[in-house]
């Protein structure tokens, strides 16, 4: 079977918006269930097909909804009962396309609208041939509300059609059932209603579901008859169809969770709450239906799209279309108005990471919302700010001061939740232990990190005074107590750690870390310093919370003695103190390998831990954060030397690599990077995305347009925007937000316009040179080559 995914289905209006999977394989059900996700921020809806298969995953998340399976276990976003089953039988045959004849088969998604759209005919084995059709959206005007439709028909003859749908809580998380059996009930003979509560963390889940029915066009009566089973409850229905005949089944679905934010301080009679809720909401819907609910949905959606599209002219269409794929993404995995949730390392797409959140989201992703819409960056790091108690705990529980933050965050108090077991050893048969949890510790400095940016690049004092500042100076107070003397070396180091390169395990002086905490630590040191003067009532509200002179005490006692890696004579700065002592080996089978992971194949942890090689962007990532810590030389020199020892074998590889090849004037690959960044996703390889979508590569699309081909870079104080188009593009066009300005920056190969749409004059850099621009104007340069 050749590509199976295309992308210019899209014509017209929808060139470049749409993506289809173009014939069926049940093999590679779970690209297609992931990639064409559905979903508003609120809740995730895998696209899993109506009719069950072996191998399918049927996932349904609402965000913030954690729960511990079982005391063994770490806590997880649960797989809420499902909606999205509808089983249809033809003459008593059962539709399934691995089955018969698939004369025809198109399932595509419209990034534009949000609307899922299969298009089958279908012959049965017994020779009954029928056309079908399934629509599906999850709404972004009411996040509640999933809309979903089937058209069904007959082309060979009259045919008996039987359906079953309904609410199906039997659906588990790979076998662990979050959910107690909950209340089921249909009311009117048409809405269905499952409550059910998560086992541990005793979240409740509403489910509502109705359906509605049309031949040829007209309302039709059928008859129903309900069924409740165990964790089940269901309509059936009977019908014979005449030949050419269409007949349209409606099944809208709503649903409520006891952690919505409307219910954060409803503590009696929550179940009453959720039960009314989604009575009316449900009732509501059935009356819209699904093509005005649709319309609500898709206005919606134009009108984000009005503002945040960006348009890339370039000689391969694929390009626009994967920059608006990742913006689909971005924007369906995050809640944006919630502090009490992240976002997990495959977004509500799929059960991989378990709903968790990492260092993904404010290293990778962050910086797209915080240059677009800065009010959800905000809320992002306020979920931080959330988790300090988490933090805080870590940090004592390991014999350190300050805030430690979990390598794996879930729900705002749930601490570390990273597992302690992973896949199997080659080797020794046994579950690796996965260390992270314990020793990948940078992520505290990267929040702090993130935290600055997110100041610099809006000036939100606001939100520095009630919690930034508290970040930044609580992580730096964990550095300065996590650092350990070296007697002999007379230096600080921070030993037996793991940096962003995870094929490299207890490592001594990682020089990502140390460069991050030393940063980090910098960072409160001045702000420590300088706020009593700014603002001596916040230093004395600070102080009294947290001893702000102690604290700064401990990071003079120990920041100029930090063990910062600097440059060997051949320009090499070793990514830790023994890396370039290991052995050096041929990676290119690994390199040129379809899937990630296959040096797993041949070589253990233990084994992998004694080469040269890297799983991903560790010291090159040093060099895109700090840029202004090394000069062009060094830059080059590391990433050509890190670059060869680099399997990308993880999603957060490739866009870094863009962003510096692109600096560096490597070009090519810059474009090359780019490109395979989108295909972590996109690309024709089946199998990349079973277990959901990889939101930080999402971020690094981004990155790569923006960030990369777009030069926007924050240095210092200042926005600095130099940017170079590679030879496949013409031109580009972004919106940028910067100190609440809004602008829309356009490039081509010849020149750069910045137009400012704000009510502030901007003060910005095009390339070197100090530029401002009024309210309401542009100003621009030519492209530097
Ligand atoms: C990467 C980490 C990342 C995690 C979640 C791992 O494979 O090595 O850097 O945070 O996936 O995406």
């Amino acid at each position: 079977m050749g590509n199976i995914l295309n992308y210019t289905k899209g014509q017209g209006e929808f060139k470049n918006w749409i993506i289809e999977e173009s014939d069926f394989d049940y093999q590679h059900l779970g690209k297609c269930e992931s990639i064409f996700c559905q979903g508003n921020g609120y809740m995730g809806v895998r696209a899993a097909l109506e009719e069950k298969y072996v191998g399918e995953k049927r996932n349904m998340f609402v965000a913030g909804t954690f729960n511990k399976f079982d005391e063994a276990e770490v806590t997880e976003l649960p797989n809420l009962p499902d909606i999205t089953n509808v089983i249809i039988y033809v003459s008593g045959i059962r539709f399934r396309m691995d089955s018969g004849v698939l004369h025809a088969y198109s399932r595509s998604l419209n990034l534009k609208t949000g609307e899922l759209i299969r298009k089958v005919d279908w012959e049965s084995p017994n020779g009954d041939r029928l056309e079908l059709c399934f629509n599906r959206f999850v709404s972004v005007a009411n996040r509640h509300i999933i809309g979903s439709k089937v058209t069904i028909k007959p082309l060979s003859g009259d045919m008996n059609i039987s359906i079953e749908s309904g609410i199906d809580g039997q659906v588990t998380n790979t076998g662990s059932q979050h959910f107690h059996e909950g209340e089921k009930r249909i009311y009117d003979a048409t809405y269905m209603e499952m409550i059910s509560k998560t086992i541990q963390s005793g979240v409740y889940a509403a489910i509502h579901a109705s359906h509605a029915f049309e031949i040829d066009g007209k309302k039709a009566k059928v008859d129903l008859l309900p069924v409740i089973e165990r964790r089940f409850l269901s309509n059936k229905l009977q019908l014979t169809l005449k030949k050419d005949s269409v007949f349209t089944m409606e099944k809208i679905s709503c649903v409520h969770t006891s952690r919505d934010l409307k219910y954060e301080s409803i503590s009696d009679d929550i179940v009453d709450s959720l039960k009314n809720d989604g009575l009316e909401t449900i009732r509501k819907a059935y009356e819209l239906g699904y093509d005005a609910l649709f319309k609500e949905n898709k206005d919606a959606w134009a009108h984000f799209w009005r503002e945040h599209d960006i348009k890339i002219n370039a000689i391969n269409d694929y390009d626009q279309l994967a920059i608006r794929f990742a913006l689909y993404h971005l924007n369906i995995m995050t809640k944006q108005d919630d502090n009490r949730v992240g976002i997990g390392a495959k977004g509500l797409s799929g059960e991989g990471y378990k709903g968790h959140s990492f260092w993904d989201t404010e290293i990778f992703i962050l910086p797209y919302f915080m240059f677009t819409q800065p009010k959800t960056a905000r809320t992002l790091l306020e979920y931080r700010f959330r988790n300090l108690y988490g933090a805080r705990l870590k940090a004592r529980e390991n014999g350190f001061k300050g805030a430690m933050y979990p390598w794996e965050s879930a729900w705002i108090d749930d601490g570390e939740v990273t597992p302690k077991l992973g896949a199997a050893d080659v080797v020794t048969g046994e579950a690796t232990p996965i260390l992270t949890g314990l020793i990948e510790q940078h992520i505290s400095a990267d929040i702090a990190y993130a935290v600055w940016e997110y100041y610099i690049a809006t000036r939100d004092q606001e939100f520095m005074d009630n919690y930034g500042y508290e970040i930044i100076i609580q992580t730096a107070y964990f550095w300065s107590s996590r650092v350990e003397w070296n007697e002999t070396l007379k230096r600080y180091e921070i030993n037996d750690v793991i940096g962003p390169d995870e094929y490299k395990e207890h490592v001594n002086n990682n020089a990502y870390t140390n460069y991050l905490a030393h940063y980090n630590m910098k960072l409160a040191k001045e702000i420590i310093e300088e706020m009593p003067n700014i603002n001596p009532e916040l230093y004395k509200k600070l102080d009294q919370k947290l001893h702000l002179s102690n604290i700064k005490d401990e990071i003079d006692r120990v920041i100029d003695g930090l063990y910062l890696p600097k440059p060997g004579e051949d320009g090499i700065i070793p990514q830790h103190d023994t890396y370039l002592k290991l052995k050096h080996i041929d990676l290119t089978p690994y390199k040129n390998a379809e899937v990630v992971g296959t040096i797993y194949n041949d070589y253990n942890m233990e084994q992998i831990n004694e080469m040269q090689v890297s799983k991903q962007a560790d010291l090159v990532m040093l060099l895109y954060l700090l840029d202004d810590l090394f000069d062009k030389e060094t830059k080059k020199k590391n990433y050509l030397f890190y670059e060869e020892r680099t399997l990308h074998d993880s999603s957060l590889s490739k866009s870094t690599h863009c962003i510096l090849a692109n600096d560096l004037g490597y070009r090519d690959s810059a474009y090359e990077f780019f490109r395979s960044s989108c295909d972590i996703d996109l690309g024709q390889n089946m199998k990349s995305s079973d277990m959901g979508i990889h939101s930080a590569a999402m971020g690094g699309i981004w990155q790569c347009v923006v960030m990369g081909f777009g030069g926007v870079r924050i240095v210092g104080d200042d926005l600095y925007i130099s940017p170079r188009l590679p030879k496949e593009w013409s031109d580009i066009s972004f919106p940028l937000v910067w100190r609440g300005n809004p602008m829309r920056v356009t490039v081509s190969q010849d020149d750069v316009v910045v137009e400012n749409m704000g009510k502030d004059a901007v003060s910005i850099f095009i390339y070197d040179t100090k530029t401002s621009i009024l309210a309401g104007q542009k100003a621009g340069a030519e492209i530097k080559r």
